[in-house]
């Protein structure tokens, strides 16, 4: 039963990959473990890494992910080299949490374990290597927040 409920969702994930349309992609992606919100925009070239196990990545209400992202839940080497120790290598294995409303652009990788808070923007080519805070605008390698999205809906509202 396990192996071939891995094998379905071997497939899904095979079959959200080269889906053309969002909701289709949508339909295989939740097949194949992804927890997926409501008015959740998905892209071409999405690229998930994880481990088969089911919500390892969770993409809240109104996200948008932008074409080419990358979210990783697990990084292990496939085969370990004789000479090193599993323990000696930096293997993660934590889930992925992109928050309410945030928008992800295009070509950016999410690592193990972050939290991306509620209505983000993660700029294009960012990496995302820690926890960004709510309503952040973050850019870079590694991401880091250049605005606060309240802070500018402050400072609109006090010119107006
Ligand atoms: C992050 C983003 C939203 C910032 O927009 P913004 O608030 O208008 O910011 P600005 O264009 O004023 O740029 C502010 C500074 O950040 C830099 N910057 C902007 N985006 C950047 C990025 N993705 N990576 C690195 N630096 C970036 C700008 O060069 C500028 O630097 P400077 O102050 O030294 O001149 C935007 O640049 C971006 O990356 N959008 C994603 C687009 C995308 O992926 N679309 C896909 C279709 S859904």
């Amino acid at each position: 039963m396990g192996k071939i409920y891995h094998l379905i969702k071997e497939i899904a994930r095979l079959i959200a990959n080269h889906s053309i349309g969002n909701t289709l992609r949508k339909t295989f992606l939740r097949i194949s473990g992804v927890k997926i919100g409501k008015k959740v925009f998905t892209n071409q070239g999405l690229v998930i890494v994880d481990n088969g196990k089911r919500n390892m990545v969770i993409l809240e209400d109104y996200v948008t992910l932008a074409p080419r992202v990358t979210i990783v839940t697990r990084s292990s080497p496939y085969h370990i080299h004789p000479s090193l120790r599993k323990e000696d290598l930096p293997i993660k294995e934590a889930r992925v949490v992109i928050g309410e409303g945030t928008w992800i652009g295009t070509n950016v990788t999410i690592l193990p374990g972050v939290k991306i808070g509620k209505c983000c923007v993660i700029g294009a080519n960012s990496l995302v290597t820690k926890d960004i805070p709510e309503y952040s605008i973050a850019i870079g390698i590694p991401a880091k927040p250049i605005k606060n999205l309240k802070d500018e809906n402050n400072k609109l509202r006090q010119r107006k």
